[in-house]
């Protein structure tokens, strides 16, 4: 199930985005601030673990630009299609004209995804991640979509 987040969720959030992004984790403050920002746009998808209903399987935080400044699911439930379930519920946002995301260019397994959901690379950064450059990545509805 996909639901908002909610501020008990936190600590879960902060121990998926330390496993997922263990060079540059976003710490609570910023996941606060963001929720504060975008609290319709930060989704978390849940399941049940162990027989504990609720538990987290990932999130996603997108601003209503269409900027994917999170996408994580732990390690334990990746290629199980959740990933691309939470990414759906962006792309679904019919006032969105574009997504956009940045993927560190050593980070093959996210840009596998992306590509396979229809994004495309538009672009690199060099050094945003202070060493290592980010590629662009974006996604834009189809036209027969806008049309219909
Ligand atoms: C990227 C990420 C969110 C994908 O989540 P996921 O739930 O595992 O993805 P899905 O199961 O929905 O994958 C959908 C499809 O994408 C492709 N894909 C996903 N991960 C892949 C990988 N590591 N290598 C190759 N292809 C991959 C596959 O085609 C997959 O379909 P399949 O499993 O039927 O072959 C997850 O790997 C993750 O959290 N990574 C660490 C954080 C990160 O890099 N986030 C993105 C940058 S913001």
């Amino acid at each position: 199930m996909i639901r908002p987040f909610s501020t008990s969720d936190l600590n879960a959030i902060l121990k998926i985005e330390r496993e997922s992004f263990p060079k540059s984790p976003y710490d609570r403050m910023t996941f606060i601030h963001l929720h504060s920002l975008y609290p319709e746009h930060f989704l978390v998808y849940t399941g049940a673990t162990d027989g504990q209903e609720d538990r987290i399987w990932g999130y996603i935080i997108f601003s209503p630009e269409g900027h994917i400044i999170s996408l994580a699911v732990p390690p334990e439930h990746r290629r199980k299609g959740i990933g691309k379930e939470l990414l759906r519920k962006a792309m679904e946002v019919p006032t969105l004209k574009r997504l956009r995301a940045e993927v560190r260019r050593s980070n093959l397994g996210a840009q596998a995804f992306y590509l396979r959901m229809g994004f495309r690379i538009v672009g690199a950064v060099p050094n945003y991640y202070g060493n290592e450059d980010a590629l662009i990545i974006e996604w834009t509805p189809s036209i027969s979509k806008r049309v219909g």
